[in-house]
């Protein structure tokens, strides 16, 4: 007999305790824990018993492999962020914030994939059927040969499947919306998303079937019923932009069968997202002439070069508590530059508040950029312009020295292809051929005397 047990789970990072207390030892959320009721509770082994296995065939890994097909969409930025081409019995997360355009995209990819003679159903437990039904009408996707269905139970959805042959792709949308019966905890929940996704991976793996499942990510950025997920699943896809942005951005965070940090970038529009081939074009499409605070950086996104406009503005303050205000970089290491500016270069700008913004709604993750962020925190203060056409990368340590970055070729290879004539880099960069000017740096305070105000 199974045995029901009662335990209380951190629905933020998934801790057990046998007791209910108001704040996580483990992730410090307050409010996270609630009671759920699983069955059997840890999930140990409780050994095996006299029955035997099956043997499990044994190869050398010099052997020959046989390296997976890959199923391509022709959405070419879709193909990229998932690393070449979904792999037959792969699963997939795809996170993201609500609205952010997760339905619409797999929408749009399974019906590229439906029409290119793949069996693909979608069920989708947010919305009925009709309603899916009017958003591919919006998108002009009615024709392709699809089968939706609108479903929450498990058992429902696991039953329908197996009274056809098997898809070669389904898409659940979304995975908070499903729930077993064979638990007592509400949808949503560690538990439930837990269960009804090892239930769902178990069928697309034992079928062949290409899993994708997504997932609402909670405020502080996790995906809810959370990380449990993330090592469950083959691929790990975050859907992100900016609210007030169109630009979408599909990054892998964690993929078994190809490389992480690929990104596809996409735009929405009215009628569903498009792909956007050129993402730097569209990045410093909207940049105003040389003014004061403005840098150029020139990053790499995976296997691809992108340059981004960064912008700061450095305010004077009179108050004791300046404000310090980041959009698409980390704030800590906003806070590092200031320090190794004040420290480094006396700049005495830690009296300033200070708003630096990555254009377009992209986060930039590179260390790279630190001399990008410094460059544009340096003439917003100065009031003197990065030169136009101008392209900065490298990073900077804490005693103020410049260091190189890697793939500094494919990054100024990509800014000379949209036009720029200089790049401001590191001392020891290997360039390789380039057609651009390139000024080389060692210390921050070279970088500093640049933007110096001509007497
Ligand atoms: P949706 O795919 O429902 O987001 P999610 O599944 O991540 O919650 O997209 C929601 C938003 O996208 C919605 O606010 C409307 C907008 N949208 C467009 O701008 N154009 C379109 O063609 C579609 C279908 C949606
Ligand atoms: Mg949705």
């Amino acid at each position: 007999m199974v045995k029901s047990t009662t335990q209380f789970v951190c629905q933020s990072c998934g801790a057990t305790y046998r007791k209910w207390q108001g704040r996580c030892d483990q992730c410090q959320e307050w409010s996270a824990i609630i009671e759920e009721t699983g069955l059997g509770g840890s999930g140990r082994p409780r050994g095996l018993g006299p029955s035997r296995g099956r043997k499990i065939e044994l190869v050398g890994l010099d052997q020959p492999s046989i390296s997976p097909p890959r199923m391509l969409s022709g959405i070419a930025e879709f193909d990229r962020a998932t690393g070449g081409g979904l792999v037959s019995g792969s699963a997939l997360l795809i996170g993201g914030d609500p609205g952010i355009g997760k339905s619409t995209l797999l929408l749009q990819a399974v019906a590229a994939l439906s029409k290119r003679g793949h069996h693909c159903v979608y069920i989708s437990g947010e919305e009925a059927t009709a309603q899916v039904q009017m958003r591919a009408d919006r998108l002009a996707l009615r024709d392709a040969p699809m089968d939706l269905g609108s479903a929450t139970n498990l058992r429902d959805i696991l039953t329908t499947l197996d009274q056809k042959k098997p898809p070669a792709v389904l898409v659940i949308d979304s995975i908070q919306t499903v729930f077993s019966d064979q638990l007592d905890s509400a949808p949503g929940t560690v538990a439930q998303v837990r269960a009804s996704a090892a239930e769902l991976i178990a069928y697309a793996k034992s079928r062949g079937t290409i899993m994708l499942i997504v997932g609402h990510v909670t405020k502080d950025g996790q995906i809810a019923g959370p990380r449990v997920l993330e090592h469950m699943v083959d691929t790990v896809l975050y859907f992100e932009g900016e609210r007030g942005h169109q630009y979408r951005i599909l990054r892998s965070v964690k993929n078994r069968f190809g490389g992480t940090d690929e990104i596809g970038v996409f735009e929405m529009t009215g009628i569903g997202l498009s792909e956007v081939s050129n993402p730097s074009q569209l990045f410093l499409s909207d940049r105003a002439s040389a003014v004061a605070g403005s840098a150029v950086f020139a990053g790499i996104e995976g296997s691809r070069p992108l340059l981004v406009e960064i912008q700061a503005l450095v305010a004077s303050n009179s108050a004791a508590n300046p404000r310090r205000a980041v959009v698409g970089w980390d704030s800590g290491r906003l806070a590092m530059i200031l320090a190794v500016l004040d420290a480094r270069c006396g700049l005495g700008l830690s009296g300033s508040d200070i708003y630096l913004n990555v254009a377009g709604g992209l986060k930039v993750g590179e260390p790279a950029a630190d001399m990008a962020v410094a460059a544009a925190l340096i003439s917003s203060m100065s009031g003197v312009p990065v030169p136009q056409e101008t392209v900065i990368f490298g990073e900077i340590s804490l005693s103020g020295d410049v260091r190189p970055v890697t793939q500094a070729e494919a990054r100024l290879k990509e800014a000379e292809k949209l036009g720029f004539t200089k790049a401001l880099i590191p001392n020891g960069t290997k360039a390789g051929a380039t057609g651009l000017c390139i000024e080389n740096f060692g210390r921050l305070h070279e970088l500093v005397d640049l933007f110096a105000p001509d007497e």
